[in-house]
């Protein structure tokens, strides 16, 4: 099952995948924690995309749009057909998303749900400005709404935890920006494919996920 979570930045499409990973049998493709891997890497890929990103601007289709078929072969290669593909950050213009229907149909695959989060602004920089995330795990906290049992440390595997560098208020806005001008209009794209569900993104992180499976099934 191809699923794509869309939602503004800080709606909890992280969160919601770790939660879908932790109890399901799932795999999630997040494009920007690819693009962070390479940045803390230093590959050519991560220098391309860091002056993007610092800056809260989309990273270039040619640059994106491969590195999701490459990551989503390997997931098909590895896995067996029933495990559920969480497609998170991606697509986010009608181009990717365009490229990621083209994509399905010659692998005989398609879309089978898209998961936006009904969320109002206020709460996003709330929610981004207090992240802390693990550059070692990936595990994500909240200052405030799921601050870490020891403070600055990730409680999964003991590391010092970071601020993301586009985490600040002024990137926030920029990415919130850009996500109403390039992004939004995929909710009427998929609304109009049938296979768009909502889900109450201002819930807590358990019953978001409560409403994710009861509104899919699974
Ligand atoms: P990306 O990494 O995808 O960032 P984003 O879309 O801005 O979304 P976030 O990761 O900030 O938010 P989230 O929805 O995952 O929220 P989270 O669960 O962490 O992209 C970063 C950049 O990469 C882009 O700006 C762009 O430059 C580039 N990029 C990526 N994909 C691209 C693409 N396809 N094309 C071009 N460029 C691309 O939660 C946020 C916080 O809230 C956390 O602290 C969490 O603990 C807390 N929280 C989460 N859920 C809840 C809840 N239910 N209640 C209370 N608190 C909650
Ligand atoms: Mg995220
Ligand atoms: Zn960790």
């Amino acid at each position: 099952m191809n699923i794509i979570l869309l939602g503004p930045p800080g709606a909890g499409k992280g969160t919601l995948a770790n939660k879908i990973k932790e109890n399901k049998n799932a795999v999630q493709i997040a494009t920007g924690d690819i693009f962070r891997y390479n940045i803390s890497n230093e590959t050519e890929l991560g220098l391309r995309a860091k002056e993007y990103m610092d800056k809260g601007d989309l990273v270039p289709d040619e640059l994106t749009v491969d590195l999701v078929w490459d990551a989503f072969d390997k997931i098909e290669k590895n896995n067996s057909q029933d495990n559920i593909v969480l497609f998170d950050g991606f697509p986010r213009t009608i181009d990717q998303a365009s490229a990621l229907d083209k994509g399905m149909e010659e692998r005989g695959q398609q879309i089978d749900h898209v998961v936006y989060f009904d969320i109002d602004e206020e709460i996003l920089i709330h929610r981004i400005t207090g992240r802390r995330v693990c550059p070692n795990c990936g595990a994500t906290f909240h200052i405030e709404n799921n601050p870490p049992k020891l403070e600055g440390i990730c409680d999964v595997c003991g590391t010092k935890l970071i601020q993301r560098n586009d985490d600040n208020e002024e990137t926030v806005k920029n990415r919130i920006d850009i996500y109403k001008s390039q992004t939004s209009v995929l909710i009427d794209y998929y609304k109009d494919k049938g296979i768009l569900i909502s889900i109450d993104g201002a819930n807590s992180p358990e019953e978001v996920f409560e409403e994710f499976c009861d509104k899919l099934g699974v």
